[in-house]
């Protein structure tokens, strides 16, 4: 019998209102693994938890924020006790290898602990007066109800970085995880949830977080628009996130978004050839390709094209597909029959509309027990030149394109020219080549000598152009995005002191 999983509204877990729900499977083993049945919730749903979220933020605001960082640290010791477990059921739910989940597992860890200590500063600034006998002060207040909403690639990180940070700042939680992988998400909120508890004790606060699942076209529509909800924070596609910040943006809400990559790895003719394949396996296949940083270009300069080729298609034919739990497996599939399906359809328009060379890969892995899930071999593209759709557009799945380059400006060109910008890689010994391309490349994100993928928790994360509106997650930068600044004047004069006028 699967699992029956309930909603978390108001401190306690139940069914939604009403009685429709969806299946959670294995996308390894698809017919054979039905992880659980859980509510596909509604607007009822959502309000209720908005009303709870609302509620509980007049309390949980006033809880020191030094304290709410003991509830993140208790958060991040039991996820680190339970680091394994999470993982494994992580890769049975969304496919990707073991080692890569517990990454992902290790990343809300250090979000969770980054969050813990922030708790003792979130610092404000002071400044003087113009005035005499008076005071400048301005520190960071919270917003109030957050909504997020998050893809089903990293299940565990991605909600970290936006919750964590919110709730140590002071605001309160309304999910809404990827229908895919609502699973982990219910995991972190169950930890997230006891742990209040425990540190809270008798002044424990319901609703502090609060889990709604269901569909994005109904619980996320519900969420955007909701009055209550003064922020919302969503990584996914850019279509989505351009209907997001319409709706929410248009009322004002603050917004963030962290939506989609098309990046490339250079490779110079100077550079370490052999770890430039291995950082290009791993950023292109790695997670079945399916990051928003994964490398979906390779740019390889004209001198070494044809001898990496050869490296990359060998190295890339003997890559093992399977299910990720088993360690001899280094690819898992793609998350579903539907993203699979949309993988394809670009190989066709690379071999069709653009006209480019298969190396390898473009079909479906179907051997032996491979059959039961939605696997898709390696794939690489060669002759593929600027501007063709392939090279273009977000494929989110495990398909390189190869594009051969004259120098370094003609490289970082290439790299540019798309209407995304976060992630991006140049392997060069060339000190003044790998410094132009950090000053040139138009990306959130730039590795010299490293894959496109493995932002650390605690550095800005995001990208520029379309690859979002312009907030960063992760370290430092992200509590600007929790919080507001109240500016605060303190006048010690025992007089009427007015700025601009009595001092000038
Ligand atoms: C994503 O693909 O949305 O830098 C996040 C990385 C990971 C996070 C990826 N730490 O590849």
């Amino acid at each position: 019998m699967a699992e029956i999983f309930k909603n978390l509204i108001n401190g306690e877990w139940k069914n939604s209102s009403g009685s429709e729900t969806f299946e959670n499977r294995n996308p390894a083993k698809w017919n054979e693994d039905l992880i659980g049945i859980f509510p596909s919730s509604n607007k009822d749903d959502v309000n209720e938890a908005v009303s709870a979220a609302k509620a509980a933020f007049d309390k949980w605001r006033l809880v020191p924020a030094p304290k709410r960082g003991d509830i993140l640290k208790v958060v991040g010791d039991k996820m680190s006790e339970r680091k394994d477990e999470i993982a494994f059921e992580m890769t049975r739910e969304m496919g990707k290898v073991f080692a890569e989940t517990k990454g992902d597992v290790q990343e809300g860890i250090d979000t969770a602990y980054y969050a813990a200590s922030e708790g003792r500063r979130l610092f404000g600034l002071n400044a003087p007066s113009e005035l005499q006998n008076k005071m400048n002060l301005s520190f960071r207040v919270p917003i109030g109800v957050g909504g997020f909403i998050t893809p089903w690639n990293f299940p565990m990180a991605i909600p970290t970085w936006k919750m964590f940070p919110a709730l140590v700042c002071g605001n309160t939680c309304v999910f809404k995880p990827a229908e895919l992988t609502p699973k982990t998400a219910a995991t972190l909120i169950e930890i997230i949830e006891s742990s209040i508890k425990e540190v809270l004790g008798k002044d424990y606060i319901p609703g502090v977080v609060n889990i709604v699942h269901g569909k994005g076209s109904i619980v996320g529509e519900a969420i955007i628009s909701h009055n209550d909800i003064d922020l919302i924070s969503f990584t996914g596609s850019t279509k989505v996130g351009k209907r997001i910040n319409e709706v929410a943006g248009g009322d004002l809400k603050r917004v963030s978004l962290e939506l989609g990559g098309k990046n490339a790895q250079i490779v110079m003719n100077d550079a370490d050839l052999e770890l430039a394949l291995e950082a290009v396996l791993w950023g292109a296949f790695g997670t079945t390709g399916q990051r928003c940083t994964a490398t979906s270009r390779l740019i390889l300069h004209k001198d070494i094209h044809d001898e990496f080729l050869k490296m990359l298609s060998e190295k890339a034919k003997t890559l093992k597909l399977g299910y990720g739990n088993d360690p001899d497996n280094q690819i898992g599939p793609c998350i579903s029959e539907s993203q699979r399906d949309s993988v394809h359809s670009y190989v066709k328009i690379g071999l069709e509309e653009d006209k480019a060379t298969l190396l390898c890969g473009g079909e479906f892995a179907t051997e032996d027990e491979l059959a039961d899930g939605w696997f898709y071999k390696p794939t690489i593209f060669t002759d593929v030149k600027p501007g063709m759709r392939i090279e273009q557009e977000e494929i989110f799945g495990p398909v390189l394109s190869v594009i051969k380059c004259n120098d370094l400006e003609d490289a970082i060109n290439i790299l540019n020219d798309t209407k995304y910008g976060l992630s991006s890689s140049i392997f060069t010994k060339n000190i003044n080549d790998a410094f132009k391309a950090i000053r040139d490349i138009k990306a959130g994100i730039t590795y010299v000598n490293g894959a496109t993928i493995g932002a650390e928790a605690h550095m800005p994360f995001g990208g520029v152009k379309q690859t979002g509106n312009g907030h960063r997650e992760g370290g430092w930068t992200v509590y600007d995005f929790y919080t507001e600044w109240k500016a605060v004047y303190i006048d010690y004069s025992g007089k009427l002191q007015r700025a601009q006028i009595d001092n000038y």
